[in-house]
């Protein structure tokens, strides 16, 4: 059986600012991310995936790039980048960048260039429009990030479009001179050697052409407090422009996207992977947002798996940088450290691409951040509990200040656990949450059934989601307990060759059959 990377392997993001910091500002820098790869070689991924470090005034943190090609001095130069890409290859692990389409930076040469007049060559690149009669915008749509989505500029007399801050105007897709340029940059970096792209907000880059106005019933608040409308996204020429993208990947040997398709209906999200002629992969929000429930985490994977099963590879994610750490989600006084296991079981043994976001292999919780240090736009523009700072806070290597992040004062206050919860502490003890990931990462690698297999649900009481996965004659059974108290599951009775739980003090079974879970335990058998 073949092994592709993006498929059968594991992703793990990585938040550059907040990984590792080589040079003593507090914020984190590709050669951090350099010397921490033994790290991640050692844990056993596949890939990584930064999130953005190109140049960026940072008013959304990278998300609001001034230059497709080139590194922001913060985090490094080319040269740093061409040397982390040579350290990630040799130890193999495939490096995906975060390709921010569907806008730019106000500050980008395009955008000053557009700005700069009606006539500008580049007027057509944004999305520029009228003001109403009496000087309303030119439409109903709301910033996901609060507030209208149209600014006004007072030079030009027009109004231009921003889904997310004022700061991020959107590019216009409908222009051939923008998706040229922008596949420009999908090849900067493919030439240099990169993997693949995560690409940031795609169900964004086709609107309504008419930009009408969101018909009754047409929106939907979203939990950062802004809206989404109908028009305003997941317009069907969307795929069009997916295909182009495929293309410019295609002219390469095994490269990847992996799409922010940020909508919560998963058959919509299915069609953006095309006929294999758009996305390798999309993230499935809504699995993401299940609560702490065997029967929604079920039936999340069932559906996804019915829309996916002929022509797509799911992906699995509970974590990233822009909602609450799952540690934190799901955590509970008794079995807070129960749960971050199960939920590592059932990320690493579902079928699909696991991403891990860095940090959650040691368990790591949303840090506490004080009001005067606040950094996340959405503090200012919506509400400080709607801050993703929280879950941005700096890696946890090893104890004493900074947290072996940093020798300065970090961007973001070190999380208060680091003196307990770190790599260090963790990485020589083998009954931790970090050997827990990295003997489930190796078992994944070595086991078709794992990072291949077939899915079935099984049979299994209230609070319990079981399954089989199977490649040829090699199978494995998962139970995954999401209860407070014991459960009883019944497997077939067959001799286990393998077997894993998430209680490291438990007896483990050499027959699949009757057996019963502890509270929040999780299982995983392989049989003979
Ligand atoms: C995506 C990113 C988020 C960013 C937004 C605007 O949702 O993940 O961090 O703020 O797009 O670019």
């Amino acid at each position: 059986m073949s092994y592709t990377w993006w498929k059968n392997g594991v992703v793990y993001q990585i938040y550059p600012r907040s990984f590792m910091d080589a040079n003593g500002d507090g914020v984190g820098d590709l050669r951090g991310i350099e010397q921490r790869l033994d790290h991640l070689s050692w844990l056993g991924v596949d890939a990584v995936w930064l999130s953005p470090c190109f140049p960026s005034p940072m008013a959304d943190f990278g998300y609001d790039v001034a230059d497709y090609c080139d590194i922001d001095p913060i985090f490094g130069s080319l040269a740093d980048f061409d040397a982390l890409v040579a350290a990630a290859h040799a130890r193999g692990i495939r490096v995906v960048l975060d390709w921010v389409p569907n806008h730019t930076s106000d500050r980008h040469p395009w955008f000053l260039e557009s700005r700069s007049g009606r006539s500008s060559a580049k007027r057509g690149w944004y999305v520029w429009r009228d003001a109403k009669p009496g000087g309303a915008p030119p439409n109903d749509w709301k910033s996901v990030f609060g507030g209208p989505a149209w600014e006004w500029d007072e030079a030009t007399g027009q109004f231009y479009l921003h889904s997310f801050l004022k700061q991020q105007p959107e590019l216009d897709w409908r222009n051939p001179e923008v998706v040229k340029a922008m596949h420009g940059t999908l090849r900067f970096w493919l030439d240099r050697g990169v993997d693949g792209f995560r690409i940031d907000v795609v169900q964004r880059l086709a609107k309504d052409p008419a930009l009408r106005d969101t018909p009754e019933g047409g929106c939907r608040c979203e939990e950062w407090g802004g809206v989404q409308h109908i028009h305003a996204e997941n317009h069907p020429d969307v795929h069009a422009l997916l295909r182009g993208v495929r293309g410019v990947l295609d002219e390469y040997d095994e490269r990847m996207t992996v799409g922010e398709v940020y909508l919560m209906d998963p058959a919509e999200v299915a069609r953006y992977y095309g006929k294999d002629d758009e996305l390798q992969l999309a993230f499935n929000f809504s699995f993401l947002r299940s609560p702490w429930s065997a029967e929604r985490f079920g039936s999340e994977v069932e559906r996804m798996e019915g829309f996916l099963r002929e022509n797509g590879w799911p992906t699995l994610v509970l974590s990233n940088h822009d909602v609450p750490r799952h540690a934190t989600r799901y955590d509970d006084p008794a079995l807070g450290e129960a749960r971050a296991r199960v939920a590592a079981l059932m990320l690493l043994s579902l079928r699909g691409t696991p991403f891990l976001y860095y940090g959650e292999e040691i368990g790591m919780r949303n840090g506490k951040v004080p009001p005067e240090r606040l950094q996340d736009p959405l503090a200012f523009t919506l509400h400080p509990n709607l801050s993703r700072d929280p879950e941005r806070t700096p890696m946890q290597w090893e104890p004493g200040p900074g947290a072996g992040f940093t020798r300065g004062e970090p961007w973001l206050p070190i999380g208060a656990d680091a003196g307990a919860r770190n790599v260090a502490v963790q990485r020589p003890d083998p009954r931790s949450l970090l050997s827990f990931y990295r003997e489930l990462l190796a078992l994944r690698r070595a086991h078709p059934a794992l990072h291949a297999g077939a899915f079935r649900r099984l049979e299994a009481p209230e609070g319990v989601l079981a399954f089989e996965r199977r490649a040829g004659a090699e199978r494995a059974l998962v139970a995954l307990s999401f209860a407070g108290e014991p459960r009883e599951v019944r497997f077939e009775d067959a001799a286990v060759a393998r077997a894993l739980s998430t209680d490291p003090g438990r007896a483990l079974p050499a027959r699949a059959g009757r057996l019963v879970l502890g509270p929040s335990e999780g299982l995983l058998l392989l049989l003979a």
